[in-house]
């Protein structure tokens, strides 16, 4: 059967890809940034899955505003990346894995999240950006094939933070039911705090990160019990991607340890974090959520 092995929390701010497209990670700016990063790369080359599931959001390049999933996975052999204006990227094509992304459509369909299907996606840097983060050299191609599963973090109303830490523990299940020895690592990308346009562009909000930073660990459930307009108010219209972590999160289940992180301000104008948790005992889904939550 697949095992979960790691979860990687990451920003996927473009200009941290154009840092490293354009060899300016020694720069005073960037260093700090990238030498953040450091320990949880090193970790995570000593651990290559043969899968990752990539949790992020489209920015309106792939798919445009006249159909907007609230919840899709991409089922391709292959994802080209996108053009966003500037010309693609300078990375690898992405590899699909067309039959996990089946088996996960099927059992989250059966387990009622209804599930958009993406045949022909192309992903821009709310995907290729945290592959950078995880491998900064691929060469030729990406360590590991990828399954993206997108969250309409973009257009309101975006789903609530309650209902994806439960998307997540139901993805967990679905991995786990996976016929396959493979190793397979889940990513949730976005965030941290960040508001790029209107009255408050350059919001940015330490305490709330910080807050954040520690619950994904150890209170995923009171960061799901947050509504949409508080995440809006308190990490920016655009902070509100940190729903995509608690569907990393959710998948992980509880038995986990923090194996890395790091916070930095600013990279453009957002906070960017990372936080690296190794699955320590995949037995363990996570803890059933307290009725209270506002959902
Ligand atoms: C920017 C874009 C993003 O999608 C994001 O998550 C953070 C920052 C930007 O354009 O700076
Ligand atoms: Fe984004």
């Amino acid at each position: 059967m697949a095992e979960i092995i790691w979860g990687l929390a990451t920003s996927h701010v473009p200009s941290i890809g154009a840092a490293m497209d354009y060899g300016k990670t020694e720069d005073a700016y960037w260093k700090p940034l990238f030498e953040g990063y450091a320990p949880a790369r090193e970790w995570m080359a000593e651990h290559r899955p043969d899968v990752a599931v990539i949790i992020y959001n489209d920015h309106a390049n792939a798919i445009d505003l006249d159909v907007v999933p609230t919840f899709a996975i991409g089922t391709g052999e292959r994802f080209e990346v996108a053009d966003e204006g500037w010309g693609r990227r300078q990375v690898p094509p992405v590899i699909g894995h067309p039959p996990l992304s089946e088996h996960l459509i099927t059992r989250l369909v059966d387990d009622e999240f209804d599930i958009t299907m993406l045949h022909d996606l192309d992903v821009d840097h709310g995907l290729t950006v945290p592959l950078s983060v995880y491998c900064p050299q691929p060469g030729a191609s990406w360590p590991c094939r990828v399954v993206p599963l997108l969250v309409n973090v973009i257009q309101y109303p975006q789903p609530t933070a309650a209902r994806c830490l439960k998307l997540g523990e139901a993805l967990g299940r679905a991995i786990r039911s996976f016929p396959r020895d493979i190793k397979v690592a889940v990513f949730g990308t976005g965030g941290m705090s960040h508001q790029l346009a209107g009255a408050r562009a350059g919001l940015i909000n330490t305490r709330f990160d910080r807050m954040f930073l520690e619950k994904i660990e150890t209170d995923p459930t009171s960061l799901a019990a947050l509504s949409r307009e508080q995440y809006v108010d308190q990490a920016g219209s655009e902070g509100i991607e940190l729903i995509m972590w608690l569907v990393m999160r959710g998948a992980l289940g509880d038995g986990l340890t923090r194996i890395h992180d790091t916070y930095h301000v600013p990279a453009s104008n957002t906070a960017a974090a990372l936080a690296l948790f190794a699955v320590t005992d995949s037995g363990t889904p996570s803890a059933p959520m307290r009725s209270t939550l506002r959902r």
